[in-house]
């Protein structure tokens, strides 16, 4: 492999271990000001030193994120709808790989619409990116997106995209979680990562890490799961434990238990879900009770 893709390549799966724990924050590229991501810099800025890399659009990587901080970064290059529009699979290139070179990035990250009306144009868009971006040694990480089909997640459909995206060159892959996801790896000759989906209750978010994990996947890109938990810092903190230093699934739960105790809430200012937040806060009370 040429020495600038390897390079780049274990910034971000760290070849000590092989595994990745990514810090997705690239929503806003669809979702507009995502629930806990309407500020990005504030979001991103407590997470960082806990993330191997972080994946996001370039307009927020500029914006919110210290130049100067060594983050590794794996820059959202495709986009082209929003999710009040008609079709979320209709995406196309945004960024150019020159500019993508100028922001030192460590890797590319398109979307792919397997069996969507815009299968065709994100494959073939993948091809070309992994051309271009070949030509400069950084590697590409396709995307597996469902769009609003989340009952999409299984594992004959993750597979054939997780395939697909790989005989098109993709170097990482990035899906969802789903049962029997050792099929969905097995059949996948380039690393496999995660996506965290929707919000979970944190134990469960700490399972399914796990549950990838073990099943062979390289690690995680997790979002919503970190940065929407009343306390993102103890979350990542214990999806870190997770993904690098096999714990399981009730050694990262008391680990992210203690780190609550130790980080109280004091920069976490009341957002507009209050009462959701309420409730979860007091679910975790709960649970400590029991
Ligand atoms: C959207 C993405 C997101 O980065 C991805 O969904 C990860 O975030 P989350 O863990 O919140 O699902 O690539 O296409």
């Amino acid at each position: 492999m040429d020495w600038g893709l390897q390079n780049r390549l274990s910034r971000i799966i760290k070849p000590n271990d092989g595994k990745a724990v990514m810090l997705a924050v690239d929503h806003g590229y669809f979702l507009g000001p995502t629930e806990s991501l309407e500020q990005p810099k504030k979001t991103i800025h407590p997470l960082l030193k806990y993330c191997d890399s972080l994946m996001l659009t370039r307009g927020i990587l500029r914006t919110s994120v210290d130049a100067r901080f060594p983050v590794p970064v794996v820059l959202r290059v495709s986009g082209g709808s929003s999710i009040i529009g008609q079709d979320l699979s209709n995406e196309k290139i945004t960024t150019s790989v020159k500019d993508a070179i100028r922001l030192n990035v460590s890797a590319l990250a398109m979307s792919i619409f397997v069996g969507s009306k815009n299968e065709h144009n994100t494959l073939v868009s993948l091809g070309h990116l992994v051309n271009d971006a070949e030509e400069y040694g950084i590697p590409v990480l396709a995307v597996t997106a469902v769009g609003k089909e989340l009952e999409k997640r299984d594992a004959r459909y993750l597979s054939l995209s997780c395939r697909i995206a790989a005989e098109f060159g993709a170097h990482i892959v990035k899906t969802y979680y789903c049962d029997n996801f050792e099929k969905v790896v097995d059949s996948c000759p380039v690393p496999v990562i995660i996506a965290g989906g929707p919000k979970l209750e944190e134990h469960a978010a700490l399972e399914l890490a796990h549950n990838a994990v073990k099943a062979g996947a390289a690690g995680v890109d997790m979002g919503r799961n970190i940065w929407q938990s009343v306390y993102p810092v103890p979350m990542i903190r214990a999806v870190r434990a997770i993904v690098h230093g096999n714990v399981n699934v009730n050694e990262a739960y008391d680990l992210f238990k203690r780190l609550c105790k130790e980080n109280p809430l004091k920069n976490n200012k009341p957002k507009p879900q209050t009462q959701k937040l309420k409730n979860k806060s007091k679910n975790i009370k709960q649970k400590k009770k029991k």
